[in-house]
C-alpha cells in the first residue's frame, strides 16, 4: 500500500507538561543557549505563565498519525503588563507566517488575560525578529548593553520593545 500523505496543516495549541520535550527540542533548534525541560517547566508554572506550541495537524503514513512541532512562544502576564519571554520557529518551517501567527495569538491571549501592553527583548543583531516585531506593532523603548552572552562568550546588546495591546 502506498504511503498516504496529506498536506501538513498546522494549528496553535496551549502547551502543557506533556509538551516539555517538544518545547526543549524546538528551543534548541532556535537558540545557541538552549533552555532545559526544567527551565521550561518553571516558566510554564509561573503565575501568569503561558506557552503556545504550533503542531502540524498530522501526516498520515502507513496508517500512523505523525505530528511535527514547528514553533512555540512563551509569555507571562502580570496584572496589566505581559512579556514575550521566548519565540521560535523550527528552521525548516520559517518564512511561512508561523512566527506572525504565534505573536498574534500570544498578544491576543495576554490581552484576554488583562494585559494592556506587551514587552520583549531581542538581540540587536537579529534583523529577522526585529522585522517581525515591528510588523506586529512593537517599537523600541530601550537597550540593555551586553545583556546576552553567546556560546563563544561574546556579549550582545538587547533591544527592549513594547506594543500596546
Ligand atoms: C524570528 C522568527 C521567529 C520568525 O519566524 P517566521 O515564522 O519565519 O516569521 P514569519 O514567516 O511570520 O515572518 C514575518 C515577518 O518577519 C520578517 N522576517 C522573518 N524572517 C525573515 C528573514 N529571514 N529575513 C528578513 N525578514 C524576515 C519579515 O518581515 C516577515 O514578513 P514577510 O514574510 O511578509 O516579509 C524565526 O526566524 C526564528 O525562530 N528565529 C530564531 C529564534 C529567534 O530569533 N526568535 C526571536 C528572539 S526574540
Amino acid at each position: 500500500m502506498a504511503a498516504e500523505l496529506e498536506p501538513p496543516a498546522y494549528a496553535v495549541h496551549l502547551a502543557g507538561p506533556f509538551d516539555l520535550g517538544r518545547l526543549a527540542k524546538l528551543h534548541r533548534s532556535c537558540f545557541d543557549d538552549p533552555w532545559t525541560k526544567t527551565d521550561l517547566a518553571h516558566l510554564l508554572a509561573l503565575p501568569g505563565g503561558l506557552g503556545l506550541i504550533v503542531r502540524t495537524e498530522g501526516l498520515r503514513r502507513l496508517g500512523f498519525e505523525t505530528r511535527r512541532s514547528i514553533g512555540f512562544s512563551l509569555c507571562r502576564v502580570a496584572r496589566d503588563e505581559s512579556e514575550l519571554l521566548s519565540l521560535g520557529v523550527a528552521p525548516w518551517a520559517r518564512r511561512l507566517g508561523i512566527g506572525t501567527l504565534l505573536v498574534r495569538d500570544s498578544t491576543r491571549r495576554c490581552q484576554m488575560a488583562g494585559a494592556q501592553r506587551m514587552f520583549l527583548e531581542v538581540a540587536v543583531d537579529n534583523p529577522e525578529a526585529h522585522a517581525l516585531y515591528r510588523q506586529e506593532g512593537f517599537e523600541e523603548v530601550g537597550r540593555r548593553e551586553g545583556y546576552y552572552r553567546r556560546a563563544n562568550g561574546q556579549r550582545v546588546t538587547a533591544v527592549t520593545m513594547r506594543a500596546d495591546l
